[in-house]
């Protein structure tokens, strides 16, 4: 496959590994970077911008292929500014192919990165923040729909509107996500205008991805509508799996809690423990709408192969129909 992002970021498949705190890590970036896809390691996993650089290290070990890192810019009671100057400038030091931002804009590092050849994408869930990635000099935007697990823009637009309303409004390389599994979702983006895909969700049901097997079954067992948006209260939106954690959240919501009465049931600690224990009451577990479609745990390789292969054969049978 050949499209803007395949050509920037040096890969074979315009498909993309997104941020995952505590999941997104150097075992499944490099199966997915193998695989011909970008894989991602998500730097808050670690405390510091030398932990971070360890990891880096440890998937070059693993992967000779382009991989890339996610640096999530958001308030933050762990990370001081000088952690994420950290981030940052050992990305640019270990001459990391692509990152991604989330959150803040990272304008005042772009120019150290691009002189490093690091290749920088932002995900945003609005035009008008798509057009402001462009005019700071991102090389490239993702467009990220309600669907999505993790934090979406409380804007609340879906990927189907997002990304062509995205993509008629900038010129760099638009990457969607949100809603992405198969290779049905990669060929009704690439048809909206999108130059790759991001996926997050899908990625924690292959077999490299290092959670408890009660993770994988609940994501099959699971529809579409068993996921829902905590934190809207407080402004903070997040998309995770409706567990007795996520209702315990959305009654104190209901009654006026502040942030700092929910966020004792958030901690990061917990979530880390139940993806690998497998206590899918636990903690909030991140996910995206998409578990609706997923049907089966395959290797990184399996899944990025099949995408390709059924996106093909869709499109062409589709443009059959105009014969
Ligand atoms: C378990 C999990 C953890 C996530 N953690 C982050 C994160 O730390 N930073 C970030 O920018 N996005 C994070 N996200 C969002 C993803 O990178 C991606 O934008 C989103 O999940 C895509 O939608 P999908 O879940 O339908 O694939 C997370 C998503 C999941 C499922």
């Amino acid at each position: 496959m050949k499209t803007r992002i395949t050509e920037l970021f040096g890969i074979e498949y315009p498909i993309i590994c997104g941020g995952m705190l505590w999941l997104a890590v150097p075992e499944l970036c490099a199966a997915i970077s193998n695989a011909g896809g970008l894989g991602n390691i998500t730097a808050c996993n670690y405390d510091s911008g030398e932990d971070l650089r360890a990891a880096i290290q440890q998937t070059r070990q693993l992967t000779s292929k382009p991989i890339g890192v996610n640096i999530t810019l958001m308030p933050s009671m762990r990370f001081t500014e000088e952690i994420y100057d950290d981030f940052f400038k050992v990305c640019a030091e270990e001459k990391i192919e692509v990152i991604e931002v989330s959150g803040k804009p990272a304008i005042k590092y772009l120019d150290m990165l691009h002189k490093a050849g690091v290749k920088v994408m932002h995900k945003v869930g609005a035009v008008r923040h798509a057009k402001n990635i462009e005019r700071f000099g991102y090389d490239a935007v993702i467009a990220a729909g309600i669907e999505e697990g993790g934090h979406p823009l409380n804007d609340d637009v879906t990927t189907m509107v997002l990304l062509p309303r995205i993509v008629e409004s900038v010129n760099i390389p638009v990457i969607s996500t949100g809603g992405i599994v198969d290779g049905r979702s990669l060929a009704a983006a690439l048809s909206l205008g999108a130059e790759g895909v991001l996926m997050a969700t899908r990625f924690i049901a292959t077999k490299e991805c290092a959670v408890h097997p009660n993770i994988w079954q609940e994501l099959i067992d699971r529809q579409e509508n068993d996921t829902t948006l905590i934190c809207k209260s407080v402004g903070l939106q997040g998309r995770a799996l409706k567990n007795d954690l996520t209702r315990q959240v959305l009654e104190i919501e209901e009654k006026g809690a502040d942030l700092g009465q929910i966020i004792p049931l958030l901690s990061g600690q917990k979530s880390k423990q139940a993806w690998v224990e497998g206590d899918v009451n636990a903690a909030a577990l991140m996910v995206g709408q998409s578990i609706g479609l997923i049907k089966e745990v395959t290797t990184c390789a399996e899944l990025i192969q099949s995408m390709v292969k059924d996106a093909e054969a869709i499109l062409t049978e589709k443009l059959a129909c105009f014969k």
